[in-house]
C-alpha cells in the first residue's frame, strides 16, 4: 500500500515536471505582440552583426555612417541599446525609427525625436535634477531614463496609446 502511494507520488511528480518543462521553455510571453517584435528586432540585429563581423568592438563612428550620440561606444553596444533598450522601452521594432534599406538615414521623424529625447534626458539629469535643492547635499541623485516615461509605450501619457489597453507596462 505504502509502496503504491510512493510510486503514485513519483509518477505524479515526473508527470508534473514533464508538463512544466515544455511550457517553461516554449510558452509565449504574456504579450504576443512583444514576441513578434522581438523576433523582428533579432532578425535585423543578426543581419547587421553579420555585415560588421570583426568590427564589433570598434568605436561605432568607425563602423556606422551617421553616429552622433554614441561616439566612442563599441559598435556592438550601440546595437544592444537599439535592440534591448530603445525598442523595448517604446514597444516598437527598428522600422519605427529607421528606413530599413538605409540604416544610416535619419529621415524618419522618430529618429529625430529619439535624438532630441536623448538631449532632453541629459538636460533633466544633469541640469534640472542636479539643481534640485532637496538633493543638494545628497551624493546619490535621482536619474531618469527613457523607460521612466515610456514603459513599453511609444506614446506615454496618451489614454488610448498605441498599445491595446490592459497590457502590463514593460521596461
Ligand atoms: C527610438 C528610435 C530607434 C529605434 C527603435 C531603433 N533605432 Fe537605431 N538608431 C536610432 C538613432 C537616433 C540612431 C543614431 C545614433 C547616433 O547618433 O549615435 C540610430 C543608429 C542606428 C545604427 C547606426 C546606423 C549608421 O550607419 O549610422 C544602426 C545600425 C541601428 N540604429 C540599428 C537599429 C536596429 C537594428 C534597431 C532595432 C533592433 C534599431 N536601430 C532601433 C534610433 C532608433
Ligand atoms: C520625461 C518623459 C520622457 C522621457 C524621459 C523620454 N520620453 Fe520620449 N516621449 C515622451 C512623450 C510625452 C512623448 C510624446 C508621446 C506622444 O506623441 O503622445 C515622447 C515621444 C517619443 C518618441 C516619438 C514616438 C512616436 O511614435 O511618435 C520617441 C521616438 C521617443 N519619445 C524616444 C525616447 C527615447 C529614446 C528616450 C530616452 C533617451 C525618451 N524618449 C525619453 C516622454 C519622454
Amino acid at each position: 500500500m505504502k509502496k503504491w502511494i510512493l510510486s503514485l507520488f513519483g509518477v505524479t511528480a515526473i508527470a508534473s515536471l514533464l508538463a512544466l518543462t515544455p511550457s517553461r521553455t516554449t510558452a509565449p510571453s504574456a504579450d504576443p505582440r512583444e514576441d513578434s517584435l522581438a523576433a523582428d528586432r533579432a532578425k535585423h540585429v543578426k543581419a547587421i552583426k553579420e555585415a560588421i563581423v570583426g568590427k564589433e568592438k570598434l568605436p561605432a563612428e568607425q563602423v556606422f555612417k551617421n553616429i552622433k550620440i554614441f561616439k566612442g561606444q563599441p559598435a556592438e553596444a550601440v546595437l544592444g541599446i537599439m535592440e534591448n533598450r530603445w525598442s523595448k522601452t517604446l514597444g516598437v521594432s527598428c522600422s519605427h525609427c529607421h528606413n530599413l534599406n538605409d540604416w544610416a538615414s535619419d529621415e524618419k521623424g522618430d529618429h529625430k525625436i529619439a535624438t532630441d529625447m536623448v538631449a532632453m534626458v541629459g538636460k533633466i539629469n544633469d541640469e534640472v535634477i542636479a539643481a534640485l535643492p532637496s538633493y543638494a547635499t545628497k551624493d546619490r541623485k535621482p536619474r531618469i531614463g527613457c523607460s521612466t516615461c515610456h514603459r513599453g509605450e511609444a506614446h506615454p501619457g496618451r489614454p488610448n496609446g498605441a498599445r491595446p489597453a490592459g497590457g502590463p507596462p514593460r521596461n
